[in-house]
């Protein structure tokens, strides 16, 4: 008897909210852009709610990084608006997008491997840095200053991700998966609004998923960032995200909650399709 009340309530513990989110903060609309003839998106339009796990996926060659390169104005669209904070652009501009508090990380891990973690976690901070590289040079007292509080700061970020003990190692000699953490510690010091994460999972083991699951959602709980997420692993897509946009040959055919997504039939078709297919 106890146990049956006990999955009585389960659905409810399982469909609550886990988490608040707020307004509309990046509204894309009718997003096109086309490298030459190949059209890599076609009148995208979807929105991020503010302190959401948005994810974006679809087979490959889909269009999912250029949406992230429109996002922080790498790409610049031919057709369509972005509205970030309710003001409208043509495109986002790549230093602005920075500064505005949109970080990144990529497909292919950017980092300085022959620096030391906390270093390459210091270059997350560049942008917040006042004093000019002259001062900075001459550990002038000013500079001296603000150098320690943003090492301060990379601190926190390195202890939060867990890998203090790696803080004096050169990335290059680091496993993947301890390489694609300490590129995430380097988009959290610019202590972002919106993280966009390239495939954050990508060439992870089963263990190393978990574990990067777990920080993407302590990074969402904890300092409230809202993140859109391209990942091809549908189980941590769907235990993860909030809701998921979907992408074939550049055109949006999916849109809603991880359950409603699952149950469109063009979703469905898009990925058997695709496996059968063998592209
Ligand atoms: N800089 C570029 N120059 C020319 N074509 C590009 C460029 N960037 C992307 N493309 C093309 O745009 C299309 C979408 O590519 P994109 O990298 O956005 O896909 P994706 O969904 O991220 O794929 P994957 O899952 O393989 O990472 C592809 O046809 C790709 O070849
Ligand atoms: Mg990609």
């Amino acid at each position: 008897m106890g146990e049956t009340t006990m999955l009585m309530n389960e659905p409810d513990a399982l469909f609550a909210p886990r988490r608040e989110t707020g307004p509309v903060i990046l509204d894309l609309r009718g997003i096109s852009l086309s490298f030459g003839g190949v059209k890599a998106l076609t009148d995208i339009s979807f929105d991020v709610r503010e302190h959401e796990i948005r994810a974006i996926i679809g087979p490959n060659g889909a269009g999912k990084s250029s949406m992230l390169n429109v996002i922080n104005g790498v790409y610049r669209p031919q057709q369509g608006e972005i509205v970030f904070r309710g003001q409208h652009r043509r495109n986002m501009d790549c230093y602005a997008a920075a500064r505005s508090g949109i970080a990144r990380t990529f497909q292919n891990i950017a980092l300085f491997k022959g620096m030391t973690v906390l270093d390459n976690v210091m270059t997350g901070r560049n942008l917040k840095m006042k004093s000019n590289f002259l001062l900075q040079a001459l550990h002038w007292g000013p500079a001296r200053r603000e150098e320690i509080a943003h090492r301060r700061k990379a601190e926190e970020v390195i202890d939060f991700l867990e890998i203090q003990h790696i803080r004096k190692t050169p990335v290059g000699r680091l496993p993947y998966g301890l390489q694609k953490r300490v590129e995430l510690a380097r988009a959290l010091a610019a202590e972002p609004e919106i993280l966009l994460l390239d495939e954050p999972m990508a060439g992870m083991n089963v263990e190393e998923k978990q574990d990067m699951c777990r920080f993407i959602l302590d990074v969402n709980d904890q300092f409230g960032t809202t993140i859109v997420l391209i990942e091809h692993d549908m189980g941590v897509v769907m235990d993860i995200s909030d809701r998921v946009v979907v992408l074939d040959y550049g055109c949006k055919i999916g849109d809603g909650t991880p359950d409603e997504v699952r149950a469109n039939p063009e979703v469905i078709r898009a990925y058997l399709g695709g496996e059968s297919g063998g592209h």
